[in-house]
């Protein structure tokens, strides 16, 4: 089975193809990701309507590119997968609505993939990891720990009350006055800094539900900026240090309370058959050592996609669209694009609907 994914719904415009192996995972057989970057960092994030109007221009291109390097006609794929949501609604409406009429067109069958979900079986695609385990996803829009159970089979254990942790990285490098986006940047300048300097606050550490907050750590990080301003080259490399210190503390303890009460969302397997990582934050050096430390402790293997797997891209969308279409699980061309699609509708709203 060979898939066509296309990923509109941040600021990566993003096509691929990707074959099912027998083995159960896939080939990629083309990965074309286009970065907005350069067209968002002058407002220090991303504006949705430079987005939308970027991937319009973009996407033509893209498409024939991931096409074309996988050697492949429309008329040899077995199906056509878009990203329906969640995300920005214009960006999404873009590659969802390509993606329906090249389906249209072509006469394949059609998938309307959760962007969420796509992230959340990228392990599947990459190491075939077998059903259940654990997601740690951790991404500038999401921060959530989730049992997944199946294809559209998922329990979210935790998620943020406040801001995500890229967000929180985001935010903190702007403050600091490092170029956007601020996670590469802090973890740059922090390698030349004191993670002892300063004891910024670890919220919702030791709290029997697998919740984050990152409001406090910011404010103090805003503080302490505040009152040691205008800061030198050295006490900037330790502010960052600091910050990333709380956060992988916060990440090792939210994930492993995670792993306690994984058996609550399934007791027939109450032990993950991996610990997986995904979204652009898993790309942070201190967070992946810290991941491989608690894994070793623990026992539960640890998957951790190559980061151009962990941030968004063609391909997961591709796998995703690949693993529904096997489980017979084939999308109208009606399907609505969806600004908020949380993977587990049972799990009540999060504070600022980051579910
Ligand atoms: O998954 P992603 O590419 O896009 C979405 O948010 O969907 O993640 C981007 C986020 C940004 O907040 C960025 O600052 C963060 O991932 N990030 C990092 C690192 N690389 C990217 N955060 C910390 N350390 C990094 N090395
Ligand atoms: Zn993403």
């Amino acid at each position: 089975m060979r898939v066509l994914g296309i990923e509109t719904t941040c600021d990566e415009t993003a096509a691929a193809v990707v074959a099912w192996r027998p083995d159960g995972r896939g080939d990629i057989l083309s990965n074309i990701v286009l970065s907005q970057f350069a067209a968002h960092a002058p407002f220090g994030g991303v504006v949705p309507e430079i987005a939308a109007r970027a991937h319009v221009e973009a996407l033509e291109q893209i498409v024939d590119r991931a096409m074309g390097d996988a050697g492949l006609d429309f008329a040899d794929l077995d199906g056509v997968a878009a990203a329906a949501g969640p995300g920005l609604i214009g960006g999404v409406m873009v590659g969802l609505t390509a993606g329906k009429a090249i389906a249209l067109a072509a006469q394949k069958p059609f998938s309307a993939v959760n962007h969420l979900e796509a992230h959340a079986l990228t392990a599947r695609l990459t190491d075939g990891v077998a059903f259940p385990y654990l997601l740690l996803l951790v991404s500038g829009g999401h921060t959530q720990l989730i049992a997944v159970r199946g294809v559209g089979d998922y329990a979210r254990l935790g998620t943020t009350l406040d801001d995500a942790v890229g967000e929180a990285f985001d935010k903190c490098g702007k403050m600091l006055g490092l170029p956007w986006p601020g996670g590469p940047n802090i973890e740059k300048t922090a390698l030349q800094g004191d993670p002892r300097r300063f004891d910024f606050p670890r919220p919702m550490m030791g709290r029997p539900a697998p919740d984050f907050s990152l409001s406090g750590l910011k404010t103090s990080v805003r503080q302490t900026i505040e009152k040691l301003s205008p800061l030198s080259p050295a006490v900037t490399a330790d502010v960052c240090a600091s910050f990333q210190a709380a956060i992988v503390d916060m990440l090792i303890d939210r994930t492993r309370m995670a792993m306690a009460v994984f058996a609550i969302a399934s007791p027939g397997h109450p032990v993950p058959n991996a610990l997986v990582v995904a979204g652009g934050v898993a790309a942070n050096g201190a967070i992946r050592s810290a991941l491989q430390r608690l894994s070793a402790q623990s026992g539960v293997k640890l998957v951790l996609p190559p980061p151009n797997l962990c941030t968004d891209n063609g391909a997961m969308i591709a796998w995703a669209g690949i693993e529904r279409l096997r489980a017979g699980l084939e999308d109208g061309l009606d399907f609505a694009a969806r600004p908020r699609w949380p993977l587990d509708p049972a799990a009540p709203l999060s504070p600022t609907g980051k579910a």
